[in-house]
């Protein structure tokens, strides 16, 4: 069975979204996208059915990437289950992940931006209320953490990565 990653942010239409085309390409250019699926969500329910951000499709796609056919969702208990990796955007979207994670869940939930090499921040932060410099700040980090993500999954689960 594929392994599964599942970005998690607060409306689910700037960072998450960004995080899953990302990474997405990245494992494309690791040749590893199909022992691996990649979804987003949101922790808060206002934007559910929405395509990301025009802001964040638009910085996306200058890197190549087309986030635009995304739907925002919200997060699900059972997220905890059907997933291997629970990595959310900042501190506050992992706090509230961790209300709603089932006691018995084996996914690993953390921050996304601990899988960086060398991470000088450890949160993406929100750019929704900022300008355009915020939205190329979420695709640097992403990218770097993205990198670090793909090394991670090869060093614990390589054994799910050949079919
Ligand atoms: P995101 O950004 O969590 O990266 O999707 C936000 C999107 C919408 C809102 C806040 C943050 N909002 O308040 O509607």
């Amino acid at each position: 069975m594929a392994l599964r990653v599942l970005f998690v942010c607060l409306g689910n239409i700037c960072r998450s979204p960004t995080a899953e085309g990302l990474f997405r390409a990245a494992l494309m250019d690791s040749k590893l996208d199909q022992f691996v699926d990649v979804d987003s969500c949101g922790t808060a329910g206002y934007h559910i059915g929405a395509p990301p951000d025009p802001r964040s499709v638009q910085a996306a796609a200058v890197r190549g990437i087309d986030i635009s056919s995304l739907k925002a969702r919200r997060v699900e208990a059972q997220d905890f289950d059907l997933f291997d990796y629970v990595l959310a955007m900042d501190r506050q979207n992992l706090r509230d992940l961790r209300k709603i994670q089932p006691p018995e869940s084996k996914a690993t939930v953390g921050l996304f931006l601990d899988y960086a090499d060398n991470p000088t921040v450890r949160e993406v932060p929100d750019p929704y209320y900022g300008g355009a410099e915020g939205f190329e700040r979420v695709l640097d980090l992403i990218e770097a953490a993205s990198i670090g993500l793909i090394d991670d999954i090869r060093t614990r689960h390589g054994d799910r990565l050949s079919s």
